[in-house]
């Protein structure tokens, strides 16, 4: 399957610094052999999404609301966004997760009101440090999985399930210059895979994209995706600057 590499900008970057970035990238993914996902944030989206419209760089956003419309003040809809361009929306964030209090019952709505309009959810999951010293950590991303898989009901509309993107995000490796090794990926994204296997069946469930992110850098990229079960990664810090952002989308392939 064809790999995600997918900018995360978070409240980064001022409109000048956006363009300068976007005009960059755009000639150097002319030819780029995976899908170029960024993610900038909702008050750029239309200016970044006119700025890529004849290139194959993909508009995501970094977060959504589930409700159709309403007296939601500050919130932006999965119809709102599709407006913009947008393709992907990041849902469950660790950073939404833990400083705006989204818990797994949010997460899920968000995920179901982003396929019911087109959009193809990026969910986040992901173990903190005590979690990892505990020895929980597959359990928690387990549950985590389950409880959005379960509660959407596939059963009439199983491909929609293959379209969801899961980012494996260790907590503890964001923003923090830690990264998972490669081999507590691997087992993390096949513990993965199997809880997906269990609930939606093989087929979607292997057509499933299973990206990691957490301190993604150029150092990092390589290893990482030359693990078998690492089929793209979403970039936080090092998406910010062209140079490193290149870097990665380039990354070196050793393995088949
Ligand atoms: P980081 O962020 O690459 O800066 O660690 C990743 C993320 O939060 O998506």
């Amino acid at each position: 399957m064809k790999a995600l590499i997918a900018g995360n900008w978070k409240m980064n970057l001022n409109l000048n610094e956006a363009i300068e970035l976007v005009e960059k990238l755009k000639n150097s993914c002319s030819n780029a052999r995976d899908d170029i996902l960024i993610c900038p944030s909702f008050v750029y989206l239309q200016k970044v999404g006119e700025l890529i419209k004849d290139s194959n760089i993909l508009l995501g956003a970094q977060n959504m609301y589930f409700e159709k419309k309403g007296a939601f003040t500050g919130e932006v809809s999965a119809q709102m966004l599709v407006d913009m361009g947008v393709k992907y929306v990041i849902c469950g964030h660790s950073e939404r997760r833990n400083i705006f209090n989204e818990n797994d019952e949010i997460v899920y709505k968000k995920v179901f009101s982003a396929l019911q309009n087109d959009l193809i959810p990026i969910l986040c999951v992901g173990e903190n440090l005590t979690e990892r010293e505990n020895n929980v950590y597959l359990e928690k991303v387990r549950n985590q999985i389950e409880y959005i898989f379960k509660k959407i009901n596939f059963e009439n509309n199983s491909e929609s399930a293959g379209r969801i993107v899961i980012a494996y995000e260790p907590i503890w490796a964001i923003g923090t210059g830690k990264n998972a090794l490669p081999k507590d990926a691997f087992l993390m994204h096949k513990t993965i895979r199997a809880t997906l296997q269990e609930i939606v069946g093989s087929v979607f469930a292997n057509s499933i994209r299973i990206i990691y992110g957490g301190s993604v850098n150029p150092e990092n990229i390589d290893d990482l995706m030359n693990v078998s079960q690492i089929d793209g990664v979403l970039v936080g810090g090092a998406s910010l600057s062209f140079e490193s952002f290149n870097r990665i989308i380039n990354y070196k392939v050793t393995q088949c």
